[in-house]
């Protein structure tokens, strides 16, 4: 299967401006996928789309996960043109402060571009695909998707939400020939830190430590594109921090030591 998996597959892919995303647009486009790549800013969108495999092979579409309508308008104007053959929700924000610093609104915005927006554009994609009996959700979680840790309150959660969400939606589409992969990155080198909200809502404007050691970007999309193809229900892809879900299965109270002391 490998590579081959993807090749003439329409597959829309939102955050693609940035990090996995735009890795995941490039690399898919050099293995044959027809990408439609969406994010806020549709000039670095163009940009990265000219240099693309196959420019031609190809679409820009504007979508803000913050912004309901625009969600809506993303999939109509989607489902009119295409029979999408996988998403992948990549759109993110992370925060970078403690619950008591984080102003509600900051909160709302962090579920709703990770989570609300996600399950939203699912449930308008998704009839198509159910009518075709075909399609592949591809979901980027966090090693925070299975752990909480301080200054991540709303991220952790957001990410939560979403294996709990599409948990359920792969238990209802069994043997539908539509399949879910969630995946869990630890830390991989992008802006994910830069863009990171702290209560204000203000972006921190500087890349982490732990990012800058992170994983490479294309060592993280090809791991994941081997276990797409292979239809993995769940990865966790990443360095030493990916030990923590594990130390949590089997040593819940060995974790909780460990975790108060990060000072994140
Ligand atoms: N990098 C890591 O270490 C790491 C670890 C665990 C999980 N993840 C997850 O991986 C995903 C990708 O993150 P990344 O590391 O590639 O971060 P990134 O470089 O900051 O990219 C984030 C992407 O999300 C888009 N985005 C943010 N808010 C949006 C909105 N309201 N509407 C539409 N698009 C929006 C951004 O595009 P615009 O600004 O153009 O809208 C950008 O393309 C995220 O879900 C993140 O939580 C990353």
């Amino acid at each position: 299967m490998g590579i081959k998996y993807f090749q003439d597959k329409t597959i829309w892919i939102t955050g693609a401006s940035s990090g996995i995303g735009e890795g995941f647009a490039r690399a898919l486009s050099e293995a044959g996928a027809y990408v439609i790549l969406s994010s806020r800013r549709e000039k670095v969108l163009q940009e990265i789309q000219s240099q693309l495999a196959f420019p031609n092979r190809s679409k820009v579409v504007t979508i803000d996960m913050e912004d309901n309508n625009s969600i809506d308008a993303a999939c109509e104007m989607i489902n009119n043109e295409f029979q999408i053959d996988m998403v992948i929700l990549n759109a993110g924000i992370s925060q970078r402060s403690r619950i008591l610093d984080t102003e509600f609104q900051t909160e709302q915005r962090i579920m709703q571009t990770n989570f609300i927006g996600a399950a939203r554009l699912t449930k308008l994609i998704l009839p198509k695909m159910v009518e075709k009996q075909k399609g592949h959700f591809v979901v980027l979680s966090s090693v925070t998707g299975k752990i909480g840790v301080p200054t991540r309150s709303m991220y952790s959660a957001s990410k939560h939400a979403l294996h709990g969400y599409f948990d359920s939606l792969r238990a209802e589409l069994t043997d539908s020939g539509i399949f879910v992969t969630i995946l869990c990155p630890g830390y991989v080198y992008t802006n994910i830190s830069k863009n990171a909200v702290l209560g204000d809502g203000a972006p921190q404007n500087s890349i982490d430590e732990n990012s800058k050691n992170g994983m490479l970007v294309d060592t993280f999309v090809e791991k994941a594109l081997k276990g797409i193809a292979k239809k993995k229900q769940e990865m966790l892809i990443g360095g030493k921090e990916t030990m923590g879900v594990v130390i949590k299965r089997f040593f819940p109270s060995l974790l909780n030591n460990i975790i108060k002391k990060v000072n994140a």
